[in-house]
């Protein structure tokens, strides 16, 4: 990310401690970086440990401060727990959470096994109720304040065919944003996501767009503005929610797609045309780059 097109002053995430789950790689990549660079302590977590490991150092090396890498798979309660405690423990309490981390890919839903939906709503759905709940515990627990930030998709508010266990998920995490701002309002804690358009990024690509461009992922073309997102676009859109200065927003699942939800629903309809053979071809793509992922897992 080009760190010059932030809007916001230096300094501006002073004394803030923020856990990014899913974010060595990336998105949550980029929102470390923002986050770093304007004065954050930044946690990172994934299953590759040497993923995270990496973007810790790189980071660190380009901004200086303070970025620490966990291997964590935020699919299993006690691993969680176990990495929180660590954080408390060794560097003091979390004072955001910005629930990144997610699996999908494109399927007919027809083609889905039973481990094939698992293994996407475990990481959105369970994973993140997970994450909040640890957190949102301890906060309520200490007295502290708390802020937590999921990344949605427009597909909350209209389905997503194709990615049924992924709009499924996500649509339940959005829920989970209204209530908790109301219930856990009451002791300091706000709630609120962001649902990002297409945003280029490896691990999306390669799971929803494995052709390359012929399916509806590089919908520049179909997007209002005539392109994809910019990372600092998105960034500046975590900030916002991240940092200080506007806590009074709460409960709020706020866009950032170039207006293609409204304009053509911005989800996957158009692969209703796909033949037999394009799904043959996209699973065995989505399942090369699941193998090759999978190796680098340290958890
Ligand atoms: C059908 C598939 C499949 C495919 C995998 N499966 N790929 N089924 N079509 N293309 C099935 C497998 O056959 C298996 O079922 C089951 O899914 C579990 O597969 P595993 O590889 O064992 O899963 P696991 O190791 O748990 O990995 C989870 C994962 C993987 C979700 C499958 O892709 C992952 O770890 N992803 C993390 C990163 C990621 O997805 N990033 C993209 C986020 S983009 P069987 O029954 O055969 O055993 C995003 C939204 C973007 O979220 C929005 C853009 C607008
Ligand atoms: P990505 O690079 O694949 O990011 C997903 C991250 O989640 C990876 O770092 C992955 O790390 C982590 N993760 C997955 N399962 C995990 C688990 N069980 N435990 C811990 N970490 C786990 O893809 P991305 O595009 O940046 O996606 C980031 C977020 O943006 C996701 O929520 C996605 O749904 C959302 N989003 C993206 C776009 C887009 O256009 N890119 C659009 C809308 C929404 P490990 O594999 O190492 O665990």
């Amino acid at each position: 990310m080009d760190t010059s097109k932030l809007m916001y002053r230096d300094g501006l995430m002073k004394g803030e401690r923020i856990l990014i789950t899913g974010g060595g790689t990336g998105l949550g990549k980029e929102m470390a970086e923002g986050f770093l660079k304007l004065g954050a302590e930044v946690h990172i977590c994934g299953r590759r440990g040497g993923v995270c490991e990496e973007t810790a150092t790189e980071l660190m090396d380009k901004h200086g401060g303070k970025v620490v890498p966990h291997a964590c798979d935020i699919r299993v309660a006690e691993a969680i727990t176990d990495m929180n405690d660590e954080i408390w423990a060794k560097h003091g309490p979390l004072t955001g959470l910005m629930n990144n981390a997610a699996g999908n890919f494109i399927s007919r839903t027809e083609d889905l096994s039973i481990r094939g939906f698992d293994a996407i709503s475990n990481i959105v759905f369970r994973g993140s109720f997970y994450m909040t709940h640890d957190i949102g515990k301890r906060w309520i627990d200490q007295k502290l304040k708390g802020n937590v930030c999921s990344i949605l998709t427009t597909w909350v508010w209209n389905g997503g065919p194709f990615v049924v266990p992924s709009a499924m998920s996500k649509a339940a995490v959005n829920t989970m944003t209204q209530s908790l701002a109301v219930e856990w309002g009451r002791y300091g804690l706000r709630f609120n996501a962001i649902a990002p358009g297409p945003f280029p990024t490896k691990g999306a690509w390669a799971r929803l767009s494995p052709d390359s461009g012929e399916s509806s992922m590089e919908r520049g073309v179909a997007n209002p503005m005539g392109r994809v997102g910019e990372m600092h676009e998105l960034v500046n859109l975590a900030v916002l929610l991240m940092a200080p200065g506007c806590e009074y927003i709460n409960g709020q699942t706020i866009a950032i797609d170039g207006g293609m939800y409204n304009a053509s629903g911005g989800n996957f309809s158009a692969l209703t045309a796909w033949s037999d053979e394009q799904w043959a071809a996209a699973r065995s793509a989505i399942e090369s780059t699941n193998a090759e992922d999978k190796a680098k897992r340290t958890v």
